[in-house]
Order: C-alpha cells, then sequence, then structure tokens
C-alpha cells in the first residue's frame, strides 16, 4: 500500500467523522475497513485532528483486538476458543486447525491466504465448535468439515449471486404462492440455511412452484436448524434440522403443501413441545415477522407502548417500570427502574464541548459471556422491540441520544440494527418528533473493537468515547456521570427489550410472572454439550435440571453430565448434584453463584475441569483491562499456579493449592471490578466439585458471595 493511498483515504475518513463525539473508534474502523489495517503512517494525522497524542491514538489501537497494524491474509480464519464451544471439542478442532494450516494464531499462511486469530464467543455457542471466516460463521465444525471449506475459499472464483425466487411461468392460471420460511440468523446460517435457501429455491423452479422464501429471524431452536416452515391455513409446519441433501427427496414428499411424509416432518411449528411451553415475552416476534419490516412489527403490537408513554410523565413511565419489578438482565441484576429514577433526576452538567450536553441512554449489546446468544437472537430477529425500549427509556428520564454499543463479531446484527434505524428514522419514530410528538431521540450503533471488558458498563463507556476499554473506579455512577460526563442509562438488550411490553401490557400483566424478586421472565441459553440448544424464554423459578433435561435432552454426546457453567465465563461450575436449584436471582445469590445473562453451558464426563480452571485464569489474563494489580498480575500467576498443582508431586500441591487459595482471596478482595474480582468463582468451584482432577482427593475451594464494585 502505497503513502499517498493511505494519506488521501486518511485524509477522506478523517473528514467525514472527525466531528462525532468519541470519533476514534468509528475511525479506526473505517479506516481498517478500506485499508485492511491501521497502517502506521495514518497514526499522526489521526492525532492531529483529534487533538491526542499520538501514544494516545497508538494506545486504543492496541488495545483493541480487532484492530491490526499490518493487513492480514487474504481470509481471516477465527476460532472460537471459549467455554461453550470448548464443550463441544474446541481445543482438538483447534490443534487440528493449526496443524492443517502450519501456522498458530497471529500468524499467516506462506500464500498469504490465511491468517489464523483466536476469538472467544460468536453468539453461536449452541452450535459449536464454532469459526468464522471473514464474515461467515460455521457451526458444529470439524476437522474434514474445516479442509472443505479451505478448498472451496481456494477454488471459488467470486461469489455466487443469489438465485431469484421464481414465478410460475407456465400454467394459464396464476397459481397461489407456497410461503417458506429460512431463517437468515446467524446460527442458522452457520449450519447451511443460506445453502437450503438456495436449493429450495432451484428445487421450485424445477418443479414450476411458485414459493415465497422469506428469511426472517430464527426461533431459537438451533437444536433444528436449518428449520425450514411452510405456511399452512392450520399455522406453520415444520422441518429439521434440513441439508441440502435433503431438499429434493422433499420437495417429492409434497413438503410444500405442508404434507407430513418426510422423516424430517415436526407438525405444526407451534407445537413443537420446546417452543409450545416456553413463556415469551422478549421473544414473542421471533421467526414470525420480517425483521426490517416496520409494518410488520406495528402488526404485531410494535409502537403501543410508545404511543401510551406519549401521553405519560416521565415520572409516571419510571414508575410503571418500577412496580413490574424489572432487573437488568446484563448480570448484575439491578433494578431497572431505580436506575432510570437515577437518571431522571440527575441534571445536565456543563461541558466544554455543547455537542455532548445532553443525557444518554446507551445499550449494551457487547454480550460477550462465553453461552450467551440471546441479545445476538433479539437484534436479528426483533430490532425494533430495542429500538422502541430505548426510545422509551429516552423519555423516561429525558435523555435525547442514544448508542447501541454492539461487539463487532455480530456483523449480521449490525445490519439488521442499521436497517431497523433507518425504517425508524423514515417512520418518524426516531428523530426530532417521535412519532409526530415534540420529543426527540436519536440513535446510532456503535462498534465495539473484540474487547470482552467492554462489556463492563465504564469501560464500555470509555470505549464510546473512543479510549481504550478501561473501567473507571464507581462512584461516581454512570447514572450521574456516564457518558461524556453525563447522566446516561446504561442497559442491556434484553432489559430495554422488555420495557415496550410491560409498557403496552402493564407493570402488573410483568410481575405476575417469576418468584420472589425475580421477576418476569428470562431467556436462558443452553449450549455447550447439549442435545438440544437454544432459547428457552421462562418465567424465573423453573429449575436448572428441568431446563437442561426436558428442554435441553441432556447431553448431546449421551455421556453423564460433569459440570454446568451458569452466568458466563466468570460463573462458577456446579455438579450434576446442584442442578436441582431453582433458576432466580435469590437462589443463585444464595449459594454464593451468578445466573448473569443466562447462559448454560453443559459438560459431559469427558471434561477435566483443571483445565477449565486454567482456561478461567487464562481468559482473564487475556481480557484484563490491566487497571489493577490482583486481576492483571494475579491471572497471569494464576495459570502458571494451577499448571505447578496439576504437573507436581504430592507435596508441590499443597503448598501450590495454598499459594492458589491465597491469589483467589487476593482477586476477589482486591480487584475493582467483577472480572477480577469473579474470576476465582469457576477455579474454586472446580477445585471444590472435582478435586480428582487437581490430582487432591478432598474438596478444597469453597463458594464464595462476591461484595460488588469496590
Ligand atoms: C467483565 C464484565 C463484562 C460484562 N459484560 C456485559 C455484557 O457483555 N453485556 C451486558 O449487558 N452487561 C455486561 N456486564 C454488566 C454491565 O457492567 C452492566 O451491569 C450492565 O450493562 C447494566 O445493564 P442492566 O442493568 O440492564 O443489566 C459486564 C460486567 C462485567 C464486570
Ligand atoms: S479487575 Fe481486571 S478488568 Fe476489572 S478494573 Fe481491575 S484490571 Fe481491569
Ligand atoms: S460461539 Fe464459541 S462459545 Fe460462543
Amino acid at each position: 500500500m502505497d503513502s499517498a493511498t493511505i494519506d488521501s483515504t486518511t485524509k477522506d475518513v478523517l473528514d467525514a467523522l472527525k466531528s462525532v463525539p468519541g470519533a476514534l473508534l468509528p475511525i479506526l474502523h473505517q479506516l481498517q475497513e478500506k485499508l485492511g489495517c491501521i497502517p502506521a503512517e495514518a497514526v499522526p494525522n489521526i492525532a492531529l485532528a483529534l487533538n491526542l497524542s499520538r501514544a494516545e491514538v497508538h494506545g486504543v489501537i492496541s488495545f483493541y483486538d480487532h484492530f491490526k497494524g499490518a493487513p492480514a491474509g487474504k481470509h481471516a480464519v477465527k476460532i472460537c476458543r471459549a467455554e461453550a464451544c470448548q464443550a463441544q471439542g474446541s481445543v482438538a478442532l483447534e490443534r487440528q486447525i493449526k496443524e492443517q494450516l502450519k501456522i498458530g494464531f497471529g500468524e499467516t499462511s506462506a500464500d498469504n491466504s490465511i491468517t489464523l486469530e483466536p476469538v472467544y464467543c460468536l453468539g453461536n455457542c449452541a452450535c459449536g465448535p464454532s469459526i468464522q471466516i471473514d464474515e461467515q460463521v460455521y457451526g458444529k465444525m470439524d476437522g474434514a468439515g474445516f479442509q472443505n471449506l479451505i478448498q472451496k475459499l481456494n477454488t471459488s472464483v467470486s461469489k455466487q449471486t443469489p438465485v431469484q425466487t421464481p414465478t410460475a411461468q407456465s400454467n394459464l392460471t396464476p397459481k397461489k404462492t407456497i410461503k417458506i420460511y429460512v431463517a437468515d440468523d446467524t446460527s442458522a446460517c452457520a449450519l447451511g440455511a443460506d445453502a437450503v435457501a438456495e436449493a429450495i429455491t432451484q428445487e421450485a423452479t424445477e418443479h414450476n412452484l411458485n414459493i415465497e422464501l422469506l428469511r426472517y429471524g430464527s426461533r431459537g431452536l438451533f437444536w433444528l436448524e436449518p428449520l425450514v416452515e411452510v405456511e399452512t391455513p392450520q399455522g406453520r409446519v415444520a422441518f429439521g434440522p434440513v441439508q441440502v441433501g435433503d431438499v429434493a427427496q422433499l420437495f417429492q414428499d409434497g413438503f410444500y403443501t405442508g404434507a407430513q411424509n418426510s422423516p424430517l416432518s415436526l407438525g405444526l411449528t407451534q407445537e413443537i413441545a420446546y417452543l409450545k411451553n416456553q413463556q415469551r415475552i422478549n421473544f414473542s416476534r421471533a421467526g414470525l415477522v420480517s425483521p426490517e419490516s416496520l409494518n410488520d412489527y406495528k402488526n404485531t403490537g410494535g409502537f403501543v407502548a410508545l404511543a401510551k408513554v406519549l401521553t405519560m410523565s416521565a415520572q409516571s413511565i419510571v414508575d410503571e417500570v418500577k412496580i413490574s419489578g424489572l432487573r437488568g438482565r446484563g448480570g448484575a441484576a439491578f433494578p431497572t427502574g431505580i436506575k432510570w429514577q437515577t437518571v431522571l433526576d440527575a441534571k445536565i452538567c456543563n461541558s466544554s464541548n455543547a455537542l455532548t450536553e445532553k443525557k444518554y441512554v446507551v445499550c449494551n449489546a457487547d454480550e460477550g459471556d462465553s453461552g450467551t446468544f440471546a441479545d445476538r437472537l433479539l437484534m436479528e430477529a426483533d430490532p425494533f422491540a430495542l429500538i422502541e425500549g430505548m426510545i422509551i427509556a429516552g423519555l423516561a428520564t429525558q435523555a435525547t441520544q442514544g448508542y447501541i454499543y454492539l461487539r463487532s463479531e455480530y456483523p449480521k446484527a449490525h445490519q439488521k440494527l442499521n436497517t431497523a434505524i433507518a425504517a425508524a428514522y423514515q417512520g418518524g419514530y426516531l428523530g426530532s418528533s417521535i412519532a409526530g410528538s415534540e420529543q426527540c431521540f436519536e440513535l446510532e450503533v456503535r462498534l465495539g473493537a473484540g474487547s470482552y471488558i467492554c462489556g463492563e458498563e465504564t469501560a464500555l463507556l470509555d470505549s464510546l468515547e473512543g479510549k481504550r476499554g478501561m473501567v473507571r473506579v464507581k462512584p461516581p455512577l454512570p447514572a450521574i456521570n456516564g457518558l461524556f460526563g453525563q447522566p446516561t442509562v446504561i442497559n442491556n438488550v434484553l432489559t430495554l427489550a422488555s420495557v415496550p411490553a410491560i409498557l403496552a401490557r402493564g407493570a402488573p400483566a410483568y410481575n405476575s410472572l417469576g418468584c420472589g424478586r425475580s421477576l418476569g421472565t428470562l431467556p436462558m441459553q443452553l449450549a455447550g454439550n447439549i442435545k438440544r440448544g437454544g432459547l428457552v424464554e421462562l418465567a424465573f423459578g423453573t429449575s436448572l435440571r428441568e431446563l437442561i433435561e426436558e428442554y435441553g435432552g441432556g447431553t448431546a454426546s449421551g455421556r453423564p453430565i460433569k459440570a454446568v457453567q451458569v452466568g458466563g465465563p466468570l460463573g462458577a461450575y456446579l455438579p450434576e448434584s446442584q442442578l436441582d436449584i431453582k433458576l432466580d436471582y435469590e437462589s443463585f445469590s444464595g449459594l454464593g453463584l451468578m445466573l448473569g445473562h443466562g447462559g448454560v453451558v453443559v459438560f459431559d464426563d469427558s471434561v477435566n475441569m483443571s483445565e477449565q480452571a486454567r482456561f478461567a485464569m487464562e481468559f482473564c489474563a487475556i481480557e484484563s483491562c490491566g487497571k489493577c494489580t490482583p486481576c492483571r498480575i494475579g491471572s497471569t500467576r494464576g495459570v502458571e499456579v494451577i499448571d505447578k498443582i496439576c504437573s507436581g508431586d504430592a507435596q508441590q500441591r499443597d503448598n501450590n493449592l495454598i499459594l492458589l487459595q491465597d491469589l483467589c482471596d487476593t482477586m476477589e478482595h482486591g480487584s475493582l471490578c467483577a472480572m477480577g474480582g469473579l474470576t476465582p468463582a469457576p477455579v474454586r468451584s472446580a477445585l471444590q466439585h472435582f478435586p480428582e482432577d487437581f490430582g487432591f482427593t478432598q474438596p478444597h475451594g469453597h463458594a464464595q458471595p462476591y461484595e460488588g464494585t469496590k
């Protein structure tokens, strides 16, 4: 790449973006998209335009995994290394791929065709092991499947143009259009939904059938994807999981008439027990409507809540959310109404930049926890629910600017959100006059850049401001001093997307579900080594065993369950004997555990729990923001001590166990945020319940209730 190209591209990008608040990350994203990397020569110009030092710009580039200093190979291959994929065999897959390509992580093949990178969760955790090649995710991957993909990459000349949906040509009377649905969700496509859709289109042409192929979001029954549905007078009938090779036979069996002759027949979709028995509020539209159609949203109760709140005072909106009992779904389960009240009561601060002098609503769509994909599914299946929830949050707190901070690993969600936001602007629901009122709310998506810690709310705010994602000391709370120093609501995707249903139906309809102080529904995500992985939305209070056995059907391998990790990488491992625990905040916190974002990762008895404990420390070392010593240094020492425990003699094991417990205490009590504070949870639980995997005969860990941010 020559200097002239770098200079002119950098200039164009800076001219377009340098004035937007928190401009640095959007600039870096655009530059990388246009140039394939952020060349060192571009740094001085960026620094000059943004009035930053070169060191500051360089510090940001080097903080985020997504930004590269040099161009990568023609294709970027990313292998998911996180827990849910480990439970499905990703460690062996990683080894095979590295041997096949003869390169390690961060390296590019000799012919410059492939750069190999690690990634920590692609939101495809029910269908692992997962890999990503460029923007396309692939699930249930193995060595042979990977070899096939690479061969196709090397032989493909250009991307195939999609086949047009055929219309009847030869009949004299027009035939009735048959509606066929194939999800275009990330997980469905990772399992081959695009190819199945194309095969259906081609086969329909050969059968001279008039079909309309609709690509909506997924129902979240990922174990049945690619799921093909056909509209009939009785409702949609389902077939799955369908592979390209099944399509011709499906046509021969007359599946398009709704006939149930095929071994892949599942009957009426809404009668599938996994779906029928759920209590869907957040996911009531998933798979049923076009995620990009404002009309579909309006025709299914969308914007009813908004019309209602436009007649209410800000205080009465906040009061309704308080009464609903809604608690944050991002992990900490903080009452949403109380957070909103603080923002409503807070005053806008005077600042040196008038552009940023306003209150904000920030949606945390960073969803970095392994085993979780509910945010992604919602954004891909029903993005208007999130948009409406954010507008209502704005009206409730008098915030006029919204940002959705979306992880860069979710390109499909990015595209769908942008399309839906444009439609909402066009429909008059966003902008200077919401639904014809005098209220205004602006909304845009900002992309993260591959950093797990940017899911922590204060690190996220730093990242939105264009900085390294460093955790801030609290207080001040973001509700008082948040984005650009202004009062800021920061909520998870599911929290905000719950709001329209609460306001439309009234708080009592919502808080009649659930138990204790865990009210409403919780979208649980079944992942890892599980037979029927997917999204299960139920009122709080179901048992973990019921979820795993009745919905999940036990392990995919058919072997006994050994451990279940609930609540992401910072969650403890539960042994089989603890599966009767109820899925609600109080039951979990009572045992020193956390429900987190509702991710459930199942492991069978082939797992070695000392390796999982080691991974917990390793993950913390990789993703730590580095602000405090117990987390930054402690996690690295943690990996070393666990290695010594597992390789040493009995005496060394005992001595190192004392060290490890001491280290866990220090991390728990001395870390600034839950990243360092909770990493000991998976480690201690592994030692407590599976001592034999470390070479001990006695249990050694003990659950510690986390006392929260210091
Ligand atoms: C290390 C770490 C990672 C986090 N990642 C996420 C995340 O990816 N998504 C999320 O919504 N919350 C995440 N959180 C929780 C947020 O800090 C915050 O509590 C949440 O966004 C508040 O929204 P809520 O009240 O709706 O839950 C994380 C917290 C920590 C400590
Ligand atoms: S605990 Fe870790 S991630 Fe959190 S502030 Fe400290 S160094 Fe950063
Ligand atoms: S996709 Fe691998 S853990 Fe989520």
